[in-house]
């Protein structure tokens, strides 16, 4: 059975890696020559909207998936003609806005920051004045790594910054802005789980994350201190996500924790970096269920393997290598990217009974010094 993914980054990469081992094959496309699921699988090397590269990418396949989310309507349109796609292109549509999404959530009975919309200047000026700053200006497509977003604080500065990031944000796109209220929130966390064809409902223990510059740097599962109710209200939330939208495969959602009290974030209807710790952290990891969903083939086990476990993202550069490989127990992803500013060009994943223990080893991980040059 081939498997055709949409997209060769990392992502893919990784669903190829899981899904070998089950006697599958898989066909990327990506329009990057350097695409780095190309290493480990069939790469078509064209542009999203090339109609002969997406029957290519569909020719013989048994069901067409995305390792991103931000694929143009006419593509997946294209793409059902050929025969399944999974996740459905209806829950990519609400994945790609985040209005959608906050809609979906607040249907569901969810809470979200509190937010408007606004196209113009004017518009945005009084989404501002309504949310009240400090808020922030988002983008409501094709953004990710906090990419796509201002912040405003409040002061004698704020009407200047609003012009600033109505300026910078509507520049080459369809200048459908979200403006959200700062959430002091504790922390971040991330539920994920799995829907099968046939319904059946697999969720991750609940994943806490921490970001700087609007990127994931740490994630560490279970989230230490999560109350019974706090994890129930995600599990059920996710799972009425999934239900809602009748999905198949992986769904993320980003969540923030105020003490508590969770509001939704934005979802992500792909396998997400904080599941990146599944790996080696679960008994079956979102790679492997995302490939066994879209696949018609029964979930595998969500529960923990060896009760903790942390993934540290490289972020720009991954550490000297030796020296991260004579670190027992620690395991290192390297996507085979070209290193470059703010680019995830791997990952490490720290697995043990012990939570400290587990803490002490990927703080080590993360203190290595940088590789020089490729690995
Ligand atoms: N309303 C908010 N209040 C406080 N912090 C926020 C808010 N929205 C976003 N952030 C911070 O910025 C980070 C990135 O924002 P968000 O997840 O919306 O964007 P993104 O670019 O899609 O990120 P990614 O692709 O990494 O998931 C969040 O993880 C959080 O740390
Ligand atoms: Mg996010």
């Amino acid at each position: 059975m081939t498997i055709a993914i949409l997209g060769g980054g990392q992502l893919a990469r990784m669903l190829v890696l899981a899904g070998t081992p089950l006697g599958l094959r898989f066909r990327c496309l990506d329009p990057a020559p350097d695409a780095v699921a190309g290493h480990v699988c069939e790469h078509l090397c064209a542009p999203f909207d090339d109609p002969d590269a997406l029957a290519k990418l569909a020719r013989g396949a048994e069901v067409v998936t995305f390792e991103f989310e931000n694929v143009p309507a006419a593509t997946t349109e294209r793409l059902l003609q050929h025969g399944p796609v999974r996740p459905h292109p209806r829950a990519l549509a609400t994945g790609q806005d985040r209005l959608f999404e906050k809609q979906l959530f607040q249907h569901l009975g969810m809470g979200v920051p509190e937010y408007r919309t606004a196209h113009t200047l004017a518009e945005l000026q009084a989404a501002v004045a309504a949310v009240g700053a400090p808020c922030i200006v988002k983008t409501r497509r094709l953004g990710y790594d906090g990419r796509g977003q201002a912040r405003l604080k409040p002061g004698p500065e704020l009407a200047a910054a609003i012009a600033a990031a109505h300026r910078e944000l509507t520049r080459g796109n369809d200048g459908g802005l979200i403006v959200e209220r700062f959430v002091p929130f504790q922390r971040e966390l991330s539920v994920l789980a799995v829907r099968s064809l046939r319904g059946e409902i697999a969720v991750y223990p609940l994943v806490e994350n921490v970001h700087e510059g609007g990127i994931l740097r740490r994630s560490r599962a279970p989230a230490p201190d999560v109350s019974t109710a706090t994890s129930k209200q995600a599990h059920d939330f996710v799972a009425a996500v999934l239900q809602d939208l009748d999905y198949v495969g992986v769904l993320a959602i980003e969540l923030f924790d105020l003490g508590g009290t969770l509001l939704a974030n934005e979802m992500a209807p792909r396998v997400h970096n904080s599941g990146h710790w599944t790996i080696e952290g679960s008994v079956c990891s979102q790679f492997e269920n995302h490939v066994r969903a879209v696949a018609g083939l029964p979930l595998g086990s969500t529960a923990m393997a060896h009760g903790q476990a942390t993934m540290v993202n490289c972020i720009s550069t991954l550490p000297a290598r030796d020296a991260a490989l004579a670190l027992p127990g620690v395991h290192v992803h390297a996507y085979g990217k070209q290193p470059r500013e703010n680019r995830k060009v791997g990952h490490a994943t720290v697995v043990g009974a012990d939570r400290a223990a587990v803490d002490a080893l990927a703080a080590k991980v993360s203190a290595l010094p940088p590789a020089r040059g490729e690995w």
